[in-house]
């Protein structure tokens, strides 16, 4: 197969991107490299993309800009999209609320226009737990309503799955949204808590732990991330009228990709401190506006349809993130 991924040079589009690779698909990358986190780790992830050869070609491009997304995907041919590409973060969305408007919204819609005109057989694209905003009934449903986000980043998210339900209906787009839980794992986010309180530790620096400790998250493990993406990705879903995961009658269906168990931050912090083999110095603070104290997956809408199955747990994962943290900085 022929995939366009776009966030090509981000944490997950690469992971995807290099599993595909290795199955022998095509890929055609693309990523604008912003500077929201050091661009030298994109570089190093796409270094290692171009290893594959020809079946890798790389566009550096910003998607929210339609004339310039069609001036780097001209002459160039896919039978499937996986969108991954976004403004990620939520505190960032706070102070930067426009760098959402334009690639997560404005880049969505850029990204279904190209899926409707190219007539792709399906786009798989991220969305979020954060849409579940501080709904408290757990685990969290692909059913639930999810009308009160929190930030700004959740609702554009969102907003990215209505308008893909649009899509779906007028042009009859197989897509398939996949609401990521707290995704971690080598080559990730220097941005995201596990990455930072890594390297306050390595440091010998204080960590900041938000709401007091007590928050708790479903971390799910890059690999398994991943095997959800190309299930769905392999399997679009049918234009049969039937009622979808989500509940759309459409070719649409959205999907919790989760660990399905909720862990607490102190219990990932301990085997944090384990792997380094230093303790860490906790300083607690109150929580961050935007942030949702709880996350828990129900996976079983994917894991009916395409036998998802989730095999990794923090206690093995925490441990190869960390050694591969220690690797990449020479450690
Ligand atoms: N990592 C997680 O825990 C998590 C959780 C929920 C949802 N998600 C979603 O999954 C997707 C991938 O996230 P990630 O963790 O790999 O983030 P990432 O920041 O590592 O990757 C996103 C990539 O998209 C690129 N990008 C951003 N705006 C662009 C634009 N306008 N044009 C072209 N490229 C652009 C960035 O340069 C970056 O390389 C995102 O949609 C994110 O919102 C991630």
């Amino acid at each position: 197969m022929r995939i366009l991924v776009t966030g090509v040079a981000g944490f997950i589009g690469f992971n995807v991107a290099r599993v595909l690779l290795a199955r022998g698909d095509t890929v055609i990358g693309i990523d604008s490299l912003n500077a929201y986190y050091d661009v030298t780790l994109k570089h190093a992830r796409l270094a290692l993309l171009a290893e594959s050869g020809e079946a890798f070609t790389f566009a550096q491009v910003d998607f929210s800009d339609h004339e310039a997304l069609d001036g780097a995907l001209d002459g160039q041919q896919f039978d499937r999209i996986v969108h991954l590409g976004a403004q990620a973060g939520v505190r960032y969305s706070i102070e930067n609320p426009r760098a959402y408007l334009q690639s997560n919204l404005a880049g969505h819609l850029n990204l279904l226009e190209v899926a409707r005109h190219r007539k792709v057989e399906q786009m798989v694209y991220a969305s979020s737990s954060s849409v579940y905003g501080g709904n408290d009934t757990l685990p969290f449903r692909v059913e639930d309503r999810v009308d009160q986000p929190l930030s700004l980043y959740a609702a554009t998210k969102k907003a990215d799955e209505l308008m893909s339900e649009t899509y779906a209906h007028l042009y009859r787009l197989p897509q398939t949204g996949l609401r990521f839980f707290t995704v971690y794992g080598p080559w990730g986010r220097p941005d995201m808590a596990m990455w930072l309180f890594t390297k306050a530790i390595y440091e010998g620096r204080p960590i900041d732990v938000f709401g007091e400790g007590r928050m708790r998250r479903d971390f799910t493990y890059i690999d398994d991330i991943v095997s959800g993406i190309v299930a769905c990705l392999d399997n679009p879903p049918a234009d049969d009228g039937m009622v979808k995961a989500g509940g759309s009658i459409s070719p649409h269906r959205i999907y919790n990709i989760g660990n399905s168990r909720s862990e607490d931050l102190g219990e990932m912090i301990s085997l944090i401190e384990q792997a380094c083999g230093k303790p860490a110095e906790r300083r607690l603070l109150p929580m961050q506006p935007g942030d949702v104290r709880d996350t828990f997956a129900d996976i079983s809408a994917i894991q009916r349809d395409l036998g998802y199955e989730p095999r990794t747990t923090i206690v093995e994962g925490v441990p190869r993130f960390v050694a591969w943290y220690r690797a990449y900085h020479g450690l």
